[in-house]
């Protein structure tokens, strides 16, 4: 198993306030991985910074073996060069273009991609891949539903063809049913497509179920990791997350 992403003591400050402690974690290619924690634990903060977003104070993160992210600002990859090396970032809220319309919001994702007929063909594979977003591809996506955004920012950030997605709270605010669609899909781009998927919920249960491994987070730090299987049955993840 080949290490895609690795994580090595990195430390985020807003001001004076250090959102993350020396957070330390990796994912292995072709894995889907979970990140759980409270609100303010700073699970956003991490996604962020691994796609170059918020500076690091200390710390590296390496892609693939390649050092994208550290505190020497020299070494450190801008956000276009380190979407170009295959890790996309689905944001919390999905933060879609809401007055474009669904397929303006997919160009949009391609932005990096040169080859038009290769953006044609994502596209076509997005609609075939999610129906809805087929049947409404000219409509505004502020007429989609909630799910249905979160579908489009999902399509979106895979019209860059990543070899990694990071998925921030996917489930927020939806329906379990809803929930539950979007957790197929995202096991489908995992094993059908191979991309490498790591992902960050409050909803415990569901994250812990469709991952491999997961980490916990608290106050900015990883208080916990193991197989996802593993924190499942753990006592302190039942009573903290799993309102057991
Ligand atoms: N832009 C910012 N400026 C100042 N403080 C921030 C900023 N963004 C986040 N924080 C603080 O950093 C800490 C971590 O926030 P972060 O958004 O990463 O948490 P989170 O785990 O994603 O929470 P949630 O589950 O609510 O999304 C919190 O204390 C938050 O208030
Ligand atoms: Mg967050």
């Amino acid at each position: 198993m080949k290490e895609l992403l690795v994580v090595d003591a990195i430390s985020v400050s807003y001001g004076n306030i250090r959102a993350l402690k020396e957070v330390s974690m990796r994912v292995y290619e072709g894995d889907i991985v979970c990140l759980i924690g409270a609100n303010g634990a700073g699970k956003s903060t991490l996604l962020k910074a691994i796609v170059g977003l918020e500076p690091l104070v200390e710390g590296t993160i390496t892609f693939d073996g390649e050092t994208i992210c550290t505190a020497n600002r020299g070494r450190h990859l801008t956000t276009d060069l380190i979407a170009s090396r295959g890790i996309a970032l689905v944001p919390e809220g999905r933060r879609v273009f809401a007055d474009m319309t669904v397929e303006e919001n997919l160009d949009m994702g391609a932005f990096l991609v040169r080859d038009d007929n290769l953006i044609a063909q994502r596209k076509e594979a997005m609609y075939d891949f999610f129906p809805i977003l087929g049947a409404r591809k000219r409509q505004k996506t502020r007429s989609l539903s909630g799910g249905e955004q979160q579908m489009m920012a999902i399509a979106r950030a895979l019209m860059s063809g990543p070899r990694m997605i990071l998925l921030d709270e996917p489930g927020l605010g939806l329906a379990p049913l809803v929930v539950a669609d979007i957790f197929e899909k995202i096991d489908v781009i995992n094993k059908q497509d191979g991309v490498t998927v790591f992902l960050v919920e409050q909803n415990a249960r569901m994250a812990l179920r469709a991952s491999k491994e997961g980490y916990v987070m608290e106050n900015g730090r990883i208080v916990l990791s193991d197989k996802a299987a593993n924190l499942l049955e753990d006592e302190k993840v039942r009573k903290a997350y799993l309102g057991e």
